[in-house]
């Protein structure tokens, strides 16, 4: 009796112990997809497409669903060829105490745009907005400034040297009036803050595509027009600078003009400038419309016709969304109201914006 009980206690431990070892070794349970894609063929995908345009495909990558969420990468891999990290770029994000960098999502989406052949454009280095406390805690004399923003700029740029196609050195500089916007950079530094964080740039990654990007930038008026001398003075001054971005952020009021685009596109193409659309998406819910179906019908239009813009502009090298899915955009963070402004739906179901862009890159004009 005694030995069947002594038995027994052994096989219990033995078992115990071996079902932990199991259990232990069992991989993560996967995340459960959110919704099977639907499968569209990588031959009629945008980076396939505009390959022969000679356009880049892009979009923006946030960490969040990158991480969690398996047919966020599928679709990623599947329509771009560049991935812009939405907000691990930033200086908030990367930078957060004076003496310390945190590389661990950008190490992250670098390594993986180089498994799957996509490009990084990286953004921002130098803006007015997602700065840490730390900068304002204390009144920086202006040398003590210049040293945190070439350290902060050459840190970032050497450690991706060689793997980063593209940065936005100088984003969101200029007002609506043409005016230089009021930026602890600009109140400290003064405006010399934009040489010198360009050519602090190209000294630490002399291959990398720079940059400047703000938004209502890309048709006409006096913000555009400001940024048009701007860039003409860097260019004239030897700056480092390759191009211009267009983030585009739009509605549905007020759609885009194909002539005014294609003019001030053109214009600055005739400096030598690059140009690209960066941060694409239209919003729907913003102004009085009409059924959703027309929403989307006319959200489609806006983005057919600036694609088309970049394929008609002879050095319009890229064309980014910022985000792809409606399941994830940072625009419901913005207006407080869901909208959906990207090409894919909540389910990764394509929009009619998505065929716009397809139809674009199909034409020949
Ligand atoms: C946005 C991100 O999409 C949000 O997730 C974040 O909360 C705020 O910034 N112009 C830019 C982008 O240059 O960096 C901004 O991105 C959108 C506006």
């Amino acid at each position: 009796m005694k030995h069947r009980l002594l038995l027994a206690l052994v096989v219990f431990v033995l078992v115990s112990l071996f079902s932990i070892a199991k259990v232990s070794s069992i991989p993560a349970t996967p995340e459960p997809s959110a919704e099977p894609s639907v499968e569209i063929s990588s031959s009629t995908s945008l980076r396939s497409l505009g390959q022969k345009q000679g356009i880049e495909m892009g979009t923006a990558v946030e960490m969040a669903p990158f991480y969690k969420d398996a047919n966020y990468r599928a679709v990623l891999t599947r329509e771009f060829s560049i991935l812009a990290p939405e907000n691990a770029f930033k200086f908030a994000s990367i930078h957060p105490v004076r003496d310390r960098y945190d590389f661990t999502a950008t190490d992250t989406l670098v390594a993986f745009a180089k498994a799957h052949n996509i490009k990084v454009r990286a953004h921002p280095l130098v803006w007015h907005d997602s700065l840490p406390n730390w900068l304002y805690d204390k009144e920086f004399t202006r040398e003590e400034l210049l040293a945190i923003l070439k350290d902060h700029i050459q840190t970032l740029v050497s450690r991706y040297r060689g793997q980063i196609y593209a940065w936005d050195v100088v984003s969101e500089a200029i007002n609506r009036d043409g005016s230089l916007r009021d930026t602890i950079w600009l109140r400290h530094i003064g405006p010399e803050y934009i040489d010198l964080a360009f050519r602090w740039t190209h000294e630490a990654d002399p291959q990398a595509r720079l940059f400047y990007t703000d938004y209502a930038n890309e048709e006409r008026g006096r913000k555009p027009d400001a940024m048009y001398e701007l860039m003409a003075g860097l260019l004239q001054r030897g700056i480092p600078i390759h191009g211009v971005g267009f983030q585009s952020h739009r509605w549905l009021d007020g759609p885009p003009k194909l002539d005014a685009l294609v003019e001030n596109m053109t214009r600055l193409n005739n400096l030598g400038l690059e140009v690209q659309f960066t941060e694409v998406d239209v919003q729907i819910q913003r102004g009085t419309f009409g059924s959703r179906e027309e929403r989307l019908v006319a959200q489609a239009d806006a983005y057919g016709t600036l694609l088309k813009a970049c394929v008609i502009t002879k050095n319009c090298t890229a064309f980014v969304v910022w985000g792809f899915t409606d399941r994830y955009s940072w625009i419901a963070g913005l207006t407080g109201q869901l909208d959906a402004p990207l090409i894919f739906d909540e389910s990764y179901h394509p929009k009619p914006a998505y065929y716009a862009l397809q139809k674009v890159l199909n034409s020949e004009f």
